[in-house]
Parts: structure tokens; sequence; C-alpha cells
């Protein structure tokens, strides 16, 4: 599992670990957003060390395509650690309405003693974190009604750090650099691969499919009997719930054999696109 194929080098890191370390004594609050599927393994390791103990908000986002039960008890367990936590799926724009008010009551304190100095009214300003694919341009031009596509993505255009008014007392600080998740843990890797933010051509499609499938059985057979019509039994390896999926669509090569390549990419697709259901891939630590 190659992680730095999403350039997650370390001439990157260290650039945003700067500009981080350099914005965040301006900054009254962080936002940091992770995706609702993986909430542990698309967060950064390092940013509680980076952000220095500002109040935070927690961005639960892609929570479509998320497990809802699953997703409640996430939001119960960010909020245990003392951060404001928002359900978002920035997609459709569902929950953004929701960031605002968070950050006021999260800020309660600090707006008020702003208010004693006679600063009533003064701008918030919140720095918008999160790993490649969680979705933080969507949510930030949702939550702000920007319009403009990613600078990065149009070719020639260097990305500096933009200011992104969300109403006329709170504005958002789009960082630029690149953050990266836990890369010491392989686990990590895995679960990044299943959601496509790591992308396919440098995993082993198989292994991966095999892997999604391990535990798909385990927590969700239902949802597996429904989409591929196969039984699942107690303990069956992901190896062959892949074999027995495509031998019921029928992608067989000579010899009868299962196209088990064809299968683990329509199995990943298909996941990716929300057609098996929705999913949680990792469970709150103290409930596991
Ligand atoms: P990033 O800045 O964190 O790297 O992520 P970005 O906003 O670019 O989002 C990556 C992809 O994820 C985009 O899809 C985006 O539409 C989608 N996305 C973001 N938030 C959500 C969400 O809450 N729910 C769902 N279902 N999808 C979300 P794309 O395929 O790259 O583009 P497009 O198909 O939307 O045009």
């Amino acid at each position: 599992m190659q992680l730095e194929s999403l350039s997650w080098f370390p001439g990157h890191m260290t650039k945003t670990r700067r500009m981080i370390v350099s914005e965040i004594g301006n900054m009254d609050a962080v936002c940091e957003i992770v995706d609702a599927r993986i909430p542990l393994s698309s967060r950064n390791p390092d940013l509680d060390d980076l952000t220095a103990g500002k109040p935070r908000v927690v961005v639960l986002n892609r929570v479509d395509q998320a497990d809802a039960a699953v997703t409640k008890r996430w939001a119960a367990w960010f909020r245990a650690q003392g951060y404001a936590v928002i359900e978002a799926d920035a997609k459709s724009g569902a929950g953004v309405k929701q960031f605002a008010p968070a950050v006021r009551t999260l800020l309660a304190e600090k707006i008020a003693a702003y208010e004693a100095k006679g600063q009533v009214g003064r701008t918030l300003r919140v720095m918008v974190l999160g790993i490649p694919n969680v979705g933080k341009s969507t949510f930030i031009n949702k939550v702000s009604g920007r319009k403009t596509a990613k600078a990065e993505d149009r070719p020639g255009v260097t990305r500096g750090k933009q200011w992104v008014p969300v109403d006329r007392t709170l504005e958002l600080l789009d960082t630029p650099g690149i953050l990266w998740p836990k890369f010491e843990d392989p686990e990590v890797g895995v679960r990044l691969a299943f959601t496509g933010a790591i992308r396919d051509e440098v995993v082993d499609i198989e292994e991966l499919a095999m892997r999604l499938m391990d535990y798909l059985g385990a927590r969700y057979p239902d949802a597996l009997t429904e989409r591929y019509k196969i039984t699942v039994e107690d303990g069956e390896d992901g190896w062959t719930l892949v074999e027995k999926a495509g031998r019921k669509r029928g992608f067989l090569i000579s010899g009868g054999e299962v196209d088990t390549e064809r299968m683990s990419r329509i199995l990943l697709d298909e996941f990716r696109g929300g057609k098996l259901g929705r999913f949680t891939l990792e469970t709150p630590p103290e409930e596991d």
C-alpha cells in the first residue's frame, strides 16, 4: 500500500505543518473534517499538537454514505472529547446549516469576552482542516455559497490560503496544504483504500476486495445477500464471498473459474457508489 501516491511526501507535510503553526494563533477555532465512514482513519494524527488546544468543531461528513446508527455513536464519542460535532452531507448540503450556530455555541465564552472588550460582532475565524477526499472543498463551498472550483484543479494555478466568508461575522481559512493520515497503521491504509481515498492503481484490487468482503460479511451480511443473492455463513471468509458473488453474477473465465478480478472491481465500485447500502467501517474505540 503506497500512501505516497497521493503526494503525501515529506515536503508537503513540512509546508502544511509550518502553515498551520504560523496561522493557528489568529484562529478562534479549528474545524476538522472527517469521513463519517472512517472517522478515525481519516483523521490527521498530529492535529492535537498542531492546533494547540484551539476549540474544535468536528464535521462528520459523508453521512449519506455512512451507517446512520454508527454515525450517532461517533457523534457522541467526539462530543465526549469536548468537541462540537455536526453531521453533514456536503454534496447535498444536508447538515451544513448547523455549522455557524455550532461554532457560535462552542465559542460562546469567547464571544462574550470579545463583547466585554467592546468588540461586539467581531469576526470569528476558523481554520478548516482535513486529509484529502474527506470532502473539505465541497463542505467549504456549501457552507459559504462559494461557487469556484478548487484552484488547485486548474492547471497552472498555485493555490494560496483563502479567507472564505460564511456570514457577516464568521470566516473560514481554507488551507492549501495537504494533511496526512496515520501512515504507520496498515489498517488505516486499507480503510482509506476501501473508500477510494487511495487510488486503486497502487493497491492490489483483489486483496482489497477480499478484505472488504471480510468486513461486510461479518458486520453487514444481509446487505451482501440482498445485493449479490448469496448466502453468508458465520465466519465465511472474504475470498469465498468474492467468489460466490462473482459466480452468481456469471463472471467466469475459461475452465469455469470465477473472474475474481472483475468481481473485485465491481464490489469496490458498488460499495463506493452506495449501491450496497450505507456502511461505517470502524466503531468508536471503547466499543470495539
Ligand atoms: P477534498 O477537498 O476533501 O479532497 O474532497 P472534495 O470536496 O474534492 O470531495 C471529493 C469527492 O467527494 C467529490 O466527488 C465530492 O462531490 C464528494 N463528496 C464530498 N462530500 C460528500 C458527501 O458528504 N457525500 C457524498 N456522497 N459525496 C461527497 P467527485 O466524484 O470528485 O466529484 P463529483 O462527482 O461530486 O463532481
